[in-house]
């Protein structure tokens, strides 16, 4: 279980200070897949980097699986949590090949490498690969760039979980990919998240896919949680409902949010 107690973050450069996170509080239980919207600057990412450690919270407590990480640093955490960003060059090494790339994401994870046998190892990654159906297992020695964006980000996934994390971080991971390549990318995570049975976080600026995936939505704006939805309301949300539960805090004149939904307004004839 994840649980954050009273958790703000405050930046602080020269004498600007932004509150990008305010006292929130949050609590997942292993299985639960949360998605988070909201507009531009609403504090999305500061909630994920403080939960992978990659900044220190202000004030506040992050606790995983009972234990206290809040000051725990980012290499510690990577065993247990695994992360996917927008840009899918940034979650692998370019120019390695595929088979590099899962060998580093298994030396991150601190597993005995050194005893297991290559041609095995190749054997296994070729097997895990062939589970993405988009022919990678014929890619192997195929260096990283030479993918395609969508492919990358498969790849991505498959390293962020080869060793499974107690949780899953992915912010706006499929934003960079076209439709058909977005809805790959959320199967797959969608599949993974199914079998193991882990806690998982996904930010994302698509409200239909928001609403389509997991069984809890937040929505942020300025470094707070304004509202939840899980179970029956979640399911029989809409993209109206959401903008029209924005508009109700105000917030949906924000011109950047709206632009992310013209079908939300789409008025009908
Ligand atoms: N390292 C930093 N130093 C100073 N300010 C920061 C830093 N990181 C984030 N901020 C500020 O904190 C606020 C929240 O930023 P954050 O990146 O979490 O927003 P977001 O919800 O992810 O937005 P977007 O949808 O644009 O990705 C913003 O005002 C941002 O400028
Ligand atoms: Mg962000």
């Amino acid at each position: 279980m994840l649980a954050l107690e009273n958790v703000a973050k405050t930046f602080h450069t020269g004498a600007d200070h932004v509150h990008a996170i305010r006292e929130l509080s949050l609590f997942l239980h292993d299985g639960d897949f949360l998605t988070i919207i909201g507009s531009n600057g609403a504090g999305k990412s500061t909630l994920l980097n403080l939960i992978a450690g990659t900044i220190l919270p202000s004030t506040g407590r992050i606790s995983l699986g009972g234990s206290d990480i809040t000051t725990v640093p980012a290499y510690k955490r990577a065993r247990l949590v695994g992360r996917i960003v927008q840009d899918p060059l940034a979650g692998t090494a370019p120019e390695m090949t595929v088979a590099e790339n899962l060998a580093l994401a298994m030396k991150r994870h601190g597993r005995g490498l050194r005893m297991a046998l290559p041609r095995k190892l190749r054997r296994d990654f070729k097997d895990q690969l062939a589970r993405l159906s988009i022919g990678l297992e014929s890619r192997l020695d195929c260096p990283v760039s030479l993918l395609s964006g969508g492919e990358r980000q498969a790849l991505a996934v498959l390293m962020a979980t080869l060793v499974p994390p107690k949780l899953l971080l992915l912010d706006e991971h499929t934003a960079a990919l076209d439709p058909a390549n977005a809805a790959m990318i959320v199967q797959l995570t969608e599949s993974f998240v199914d079998r193991s049975g882990l806690a998982t976080l996904m930010v994302t600026h698509n409200m239909e896919q928001a609403i389509a995936v997991g069984n809890r939505l937040i929505m942020m704006h300025a470094g707070e949680v304004i509202h939840e939805l899980h179970g029956k309301e979640k399911q029989q949300a809409t993209v109206l409902n959401l903008v029209d539960l924005f508009s109700q805090r105000h917030v949906a004149d924000d011109e950047l949010l709206l632009k992310r939904v013209p079908e939300a307004i789409t008025v009908p004839v």
